[in-house]
């Protein structure tokens, strides 16, 4: 498919309509298979469930253009599994992987054209999402749903790439212990959109939230999984019930300890470790971020700066950024299963 033309070397983290779009129903208690469609817009009932309590879960994931001009997705299966988690958590029917999968396959080849080239340092982001589409006015759970995938080009989340980056810690929570922290849903991110513009208006470019019970532990931040490490080999990974299992970090430990002869220690990390100067580099960690290296973190005016500083990302995490992105870039040969090929 002839590729669109669009400046894809400067597009940022935004929406563009695309071409084609995977819907699929729920109804009288079954998924219908679901099909391409060209309309980008939803009609539904001014009373639907999402509209009233926010019955809606979400993924995200990238189609990349390989080296050899090949189309591809990285690990479609760790999402659909966690679509499948999150869509219990909210009392949504989960659709199958069979289905996930497809509508992935066919949303990405229908929109080839919109797959940035290699070496540009954009991507295709897939957006897939489940939602209640029938009138709902008591609190319960909606009867009828749809899924959606769309795709939309993309390039970096942070502006400025890979520069370092200043995050501040929040005074919000992001989660409670036994909540649903550790999902993707709409409503997580509902409740941080005060906290990102907050941040952003005082000058940092994300929170860091700490754990709700005790505000002594690093958790995550808004969009993103956090990684550290201490300049010796070892890879720190915050560990709590109420992240998201994010599948970059889940594949950056694999990278780490399997392609860098890194150690992994994955344990609760507290603020006062980190400010204190505990680790020379940290990085957030997901699929928009890839990583972005950590500058400073800012906890009420007082700062830590990594060691890297403000100028350019550290060593360690260049090396991991480096290795996952050839891995999905076809550089670097991928762990078995982590590639699937898109046939267009
Ligand atoms: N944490 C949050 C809150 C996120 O929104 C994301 C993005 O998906 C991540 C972590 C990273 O997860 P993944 O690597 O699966 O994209
Ligand atoms: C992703 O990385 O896919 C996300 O959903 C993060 C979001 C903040 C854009």
């Amino acid at each position: 498919m002839e590729k669109k033309n669009l400046d894809w070397s400067n597009l940022t983290f935004g929406y563009t309509k695309t071409d084609k779009r995977f819907v699929a129903n729920y109804t009288n208690g079954a998924w219908d298979n679901g099909a391409l469609i060209d309309d980008d817009m939803i009609v539904m009932s001014e009373c639907a469930g999402v509209l009233q309590y926010a019955q809606t879960v979400f993924e995200g994931l990238k189609a990349y253009e390989t080296v050899d001009g090949k189309i591809v997705t990285f690990r479609p299966d760790l999402n659909a599994q966690r679509l499948h988690d999150s869509a219990v958590r909210l009392e949504i029917p989960p659709i199958s992987e069979e289905m996930f999968i497809r509508s992935v396959k066919e949303t990405v080849a229908a929109n080839a054209g919109f797959v940035p080239p290699y070496g540009t340092g954009a991507t295709l982001y897939l957006r897939p999402y489940i939602f209640g589409i029938n009138p709902v006015i008591g609190v319960k759970p909606a009867e009828d749903y749809q899924y959606r995938i769309f795709a939309t080009p993309v390039g970096p989340y942070f502006k400025g790439g890979v520069n370092p980056i200043v995050v501040k810690i929040s005074d919000f929570d992001r989660a409670a212990p036994h909540g649903t922290g550790c999902i993707k849903a709409g409503l997580n991110y509902a409740m941080s959109l005060h906290a990102i513009v907050t941040a952003h208006n005082e000058g940092f470019a994300e929170n860091i939230y700490l754990d709700p019970q005790t505000r002594t532990k690093i958790e995550e931040t808004g969009g993103a999984n956090l990684i550290f490490t201490d300049g010796k080999g070892t890879l720190i990974v915050p560990k709590s019930g109420s992240i998201l299992p994010s599948i970059t970090r889940r594949s950056l430990v694999y990278v780490a300890e399997h392609y860098c002869g890194m150690k992994i220690d994955e344990r609760e990390v507290t603020l006062e470790e980190v400010m204190g100067g505990a680790f020379s580099e940290g990085g957030l960690c997901g699929t928009a971020a890839v990583i972005s290296p950590l500058g400073k973190i800012n906890d009420h005016g007082k700062e830590f700066t990594f060691s890297n500083g403000m100028e350019e990302m550290g060593p360690v995490m260049t090396k991991l950024r480096e290795t996952l992105t050839g891995i999905q870039m076809g550089t670097v040969e991928a762990p078995e299963g982590w590639i699937v090929p898109i046939e267009c």
